[in-house]
């Protein structure tokens, strides 16, 4: 039986004509128990012709009423409040109406068509509470027979309109079961009140009655929380066994439709990700709007979001240029699918060929340049130093030369802290690349204003431990961490490049601004946090292995921003590294030299002369640490 009527549901919807008659036919035996109520249950054949007559013209004008409010069109099983309301003015309008006729047919006695008052008002209320009952019933078989088999008992961190969206959404999943057993709110005056008949009450309750009410699920609904009361209540959970899932805030949900869809597992970003960042959005604006944007580096982690951020802006065009086709081509669906009519245009291309790029400054005359094309990966660049010099220098400083010979207003430089006093090569080219950006920004005569952005890790970005750990987790491990003392500052993506925004439009130029990191973090407690959040235990289903330090890494990344190496801003997550006056002439000559002899050099005098530019850079854990002690260093010098 139950499966004739899961198929009856599973089945096409039923054809609204049917709804129809069947309200119809609920009218008429309405009819039929409000005249043998009226009779007091006296019917004889006179009564039962008068019947008949009467309830024919009655039963027209339900008809006619249902058509006109279209009461009968709803799928029934989806019943909800607005049906109800036209099946209730359906019915009230038809009642009024045969009440007035029925008054008419008594002014000019018309025998046939008269019926008593009490007996359309007993008709008008069983037929409401029949079609109505009809509906209910319909409803719950089929929440009876889809029931779901997953049951979750679920409590939504926050009681406001995110809450109420989120029981919204989680009462349409067609898989899970979601009984949402409470609302935790930290604001008193909602506690102790129901919403939708569920109650509301502090998290610290909430963290009480768990086992009592069988909490197996928390899913954060509110969009101000701090990142430290996150990752407080993602302790908790943790400990409890309690999946922690997160339903974004309106503005990022996915196709902006609110569904079950966009909740998902809280993820390590959004633990370690800080308190959300205020821009100057005026600043911004007025650095961006109708401007003409060239991003190079555009499909990677920096660059990609730098792209997806200034199309929030009224910008004039959206320059992407990388080298990587696939993963430029990923971007441009992805913004076609969410910014489709925004002015972008993609452009592969290798930031070192000078006429390629020669051609494109000619062509499209950027106002802006943002560089965070890169070679960025430490061990590798250790292993391939000419490439690091190639791309990371020489297509720092053509993009610089063609900025300031097609007046450029701003180039903003994207560098990192590898940079500050380097222990490897990719770190080295990185400040070489400062050092020529701020030699440029030193000269009086151009147009352009340089600008330096330095930040450590972000989170999530390609390659980095992040998504390494998730693959590692996936494939149930081991997850493999260099030192189990390594730590390094992080910041998500989004962070950094706001910041990248924020210093780049609200600077004088040629500074090298540095961003605040927070606290740094031991990659090993990040290990375990990343394996804790996947449902699994350390040690019994999953292992970390420690492989020792890599060519070139340090155990500690350097504080980047110290009161003593920065000088404050207006934004309390941006400082000014405190820089040394350059000479020009010899910073162009040694980078220059550096670009000249890299086809005719060996690697060794290569990282030699990267060395003398930068006289602090001491490699570490690598097989230039011996040219520090090396006589070839002399050859150069002299
Ligand atoms: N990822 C981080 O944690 C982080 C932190 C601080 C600073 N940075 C800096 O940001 C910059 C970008 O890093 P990312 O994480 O986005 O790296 P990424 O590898 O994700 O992106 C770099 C992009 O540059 C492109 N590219 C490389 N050489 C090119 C060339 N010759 N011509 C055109 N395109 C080229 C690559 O194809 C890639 O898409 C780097 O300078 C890096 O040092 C990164």
């Amino acid at each position: 039986m139950k499966h004739i009527l899961l198929n009856v549901f599973k089945g096409r919807v039923v054809s609204p004509w049917w709804i129809l008659l069947i309200d119809l036919v609920l009218a008429a035996n309405a009819y039929v128990i409000a005249f043998v109520l009226r009779l007091n249950f006296q019917v004889t054949e006179y009564t039962f012709l008068d019947f008949f007559a009467t309830g024919s013209w009655v039963i027209l004008i339900y008809l006619t009423f249902f058509m006109i409010y279209k009461s009968y069109k709803g799928v029934i099983r989806h019943t909800n409040y607005t049906e109800l309301k036209l099946l209730m003015l359906a019915c009230f309008t038809a009642f009024s109406f045969s009440y007035a006729v029925n008054r008419v047919a008594i002014m000019y006695d018309f025998g046939w068509m008269i019926t008593s008052g009490l007996v359309l008002i007993f008709h008008f209320i069983f037929t409401l509470v029949f079609t109505f009952l009809f509906r209910v019933l319909v409803k719950e078989t089929y929440v009876l027979l889809t029931k779901k088999k997953n049951n979750v008992n679920v409590v939504i961190y926050g009681a406001s309109d995110l809450g109420l969206i989120t029981l919204e959404a989680l009462k349409n999943d067609r898989e899970t079961n979601y009984n949402v057993v409470g609302f935790a709110d930290d604001n008193p005056t909602k506690w102790n009140i129901n919403l939708h008949s569920i109650p509301v009450s502090s998290w610290s309750k909430v963290l009480k009655m768990g086992d009592r009410k069988g909490i197996n699920c928390v899913i954060l609904a509110i969009s101000n929380i701090s990142t430290p009361q996150k990752y407080k209540i993602a302790d908790e959970c943790l400990k409890r066994n309690w999946q922690l899932k997160v339903m974004p805030s309106v503005g990022n949900w996915i196709n902006g439709i609110s569904n079950q869809g966009q909740i998902r597992n809280i993820r390590i970003e959004d633990l370690l990700g800080r308190d959300e960042i205020k821009l100057s959005q005026m600043k911004i604006m007025e650095g961006l709007e109708g401007k003409t944007l060239l991003i190079s580096g555009a499909a990677g982690s920096i660059g990609s979001e730098i792209v997806r951020q200034v199309l929030k802006f009224p910008v004039k065009k959206v320059l992407m240029v990388d080298q990587a086709e696939s993963a430029l081509y990923e971007l441009q669906q992805e913004l076609l699918l969410s910014y489709y009519d925004a002015p972008f245009d993609v452009i592969i291309a290798d930031i070192t060929n000078v006429r390629r790029m020669e051609a494109l400054f000619e062509k499209h005359k950027p106002d802006v340049v943002f560089n965070a094309a890169a070679y960025k990966h430490v061990p590798l660049m250790e292993k391939f130093p000419f490439e690091a010099i190639r791309v990371n220098i020489g297509g720092t400083k053509l993009l610089a030369d063609l900025s300031i010979k097609h007046n450029v207003e701003k180039f903003v430089m994207v560098s990192t802290d590898k940079a500050v006093n380097p222990t490897n090569v990719m770190g080295a080219t990185k400040r070489i690349c400062e050092i020529y950006i701020q030699a440029q920004a030193q000269k009086e005569y151009i147009s352009t204003s340089f600008i330096t952005t330095r930040f450590g890790n972000v989170l999530g970005s390609n390659g980095s431990v992040v998504p390494l750990f998730k693959k590692q987790i996936e494939r149930g491990g081991p997850v493999t961490v260099t030192d189990p003392d390594i730590t390094r500052y992080f910041m998500t993506i989004p962070e950094a490049c706001q910041l990248v925004l924020e210093a780049g439009f609200t600077s004088k130029g040629g500074e090298i601004f540095v961003f605040d990191m927070g606290e740094p973090v031991r990659i090993s407690d990040l290990a375990k946090k990343m394996i804790r959040l996947a449902g699994l235990s350390l040690g019994e289903d999953i292992d970390i292995v420690y492989t020792g330090l890599r060519p070139g890494e340090k155990k500690y990344e350097e504080l980047l921003a110290s009161k003593e190496n920065t000088l404050p801003t207006h934004h309390e997550k941006i400082m000014i590294g405190k820089v040394r006056q350059l000479n020009i002439d010899r910073v162009e000559k040694q980078v220059g030299d550096l670009l000249l002899y890299l086809n005719m050099e060996s690697e060794e005098l290569l990282v030699m002369r990267m060395k003398e530019i930068v006289p602090e850079f001491i490699s570490q854990n690598s097989e230039f640490s011996a040219l520090d002690r090396n006589p070839i260093k002399k050859k150069i010098v002299d």
